[in-house]
């Protein structure tokens, strides 16, 4: 197949890539610095630099939709907001743009979102038929996810992808977690009752595989292991299998203080079930923390 990715020289763009790469498709990669992508994504892989060099004569048989300015770095100033929200919503409207554009169609489009759709909601389950949040992550995935969906209108299939934390010892939450908790100073966030819906990034690229390859697969689907874990149980677990104490407690008041609002995302979680998937008979490799830390962290040599 001939793929389109946006975000893909990101933490899951670039795995994303080396696993299409090793299938024999055929890789574009839209990029602000585009010079990098062939050592990001791998040798081969087209850089784009403006979706304008999309050309309505150009076939893409897919198109992957991952990029968005990362959410946690900043305060969330009205200014920090505006940009996470044209990074995601104003990038994938053209994008679909660019699809209606298109001589031919892609036959799929497979569009990112995340389990922030969702809001702060406690100790409830949730699932792809549960409502959405109202806090500011909620709403930029309700805007991302509809700006994807006007592509069904064009005939492309739309899945949506609302994918809980990542785990790779290469970035992301858990990349940052394990220096402080390698020296003993691993730390519980309040209380450490959120949620945190968590998948290992190995089993998150063969749920985006399947999404992408499956034509009767449409719609939101929780991007999460089945056992997410409270904040307490996940520092715990991540000390254990260090084989280090995580003595410390960041207390709410410090990080609502230095974070300011975007704290929600450390203080608030949410508890996804990845309903959909299973329903499809998506099986996880690692559908259990303590299991899919030991396989990440052994690859890093611990
Ligand atoms: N990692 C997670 O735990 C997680 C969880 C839930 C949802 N997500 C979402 O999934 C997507 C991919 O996640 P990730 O962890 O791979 O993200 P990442 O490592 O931060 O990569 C994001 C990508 O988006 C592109 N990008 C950033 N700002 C942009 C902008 N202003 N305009 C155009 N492109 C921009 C970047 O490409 P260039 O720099 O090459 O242009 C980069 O490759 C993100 O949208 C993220 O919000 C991630």
């Amino acid at each position: 197949m001939r793929i389109l990715i946006t975000g893909g020289t990101g933490l899951i763009g670039r795995r994303l890539c080396k696993a299409l790469l090793a299938e024999g498709h055929d890789l574009t990669v839209l990029s602000r610095k585009p010079e990098t992508v062939p050592s990001k994504c791998g040798a081969g892989v087209h850089a784009m630099a403006s979706l304008r060099e999309w050309q309505p004569s150009q076939t893409f048989d897919a198109v992957i939709n991952l990029a968005g300015e990362p959410i946690i770095d900043q305060r969330w100033t009205d200014k920090r907001k505006q940009v996470l929200w044209d990074s995601r919503i104003s990038l994938t409207e053209e994008l679909v743009r660019r699809i209606a554009a298109a001589e031919c169609k892609p036959a799929v489009l497979l569009s990112g979102s995340a389990i922030g759709y969702y809001g702060g909601r406690g100790d409830e389950e949730l699932d792809e038929n549960s409502t959405a949040g109202n806090d500011f992550p909620a709403r930029l995935c309700i805007a991302w996810e509809a700006a994807a969906r006007a592509a069904e209108s064009l005939g492309v299939r739309v899945c949506l992808q609302r994918t809980g934390l990542v785990l790779s010892t290469e970035d992301g939450l858990l990349g940052r977690m394990i220096p402080p908790f390698r020296l003993g100073m691993g730390t519980r966030v309040g209380d450490g009752r959120q949620w945190m819906s968590w998948v290992h990034i190995e089993d998150l690229i063969a749920i985006m595989l399947r999404l992408l390859r499956d034509d009767q697969m449409h719609g939101p689907y929780n991007a999460t292991s089945p056992q997410p874990v409270t904040n307490a149980e996940f520092t715990r677990t991540l000390a254990s299998v260090l084989h280090r104490p995580a003595p410390f407690v960041a207390p709410a008041a410090l990080l609502k203080l230095s974070m300011g609002e975007s704290a929600s995302l450390l203080l608030e979680g949410q508890r996804v079930l990845p309903k959909r998937l299973q329903a499809a008979q998506c099986r996880f490799a690692h559908p259990d923390l303590a299991n899919a830390l030991g396989d990440l962290l052994s690859d890093s040599g611990d």
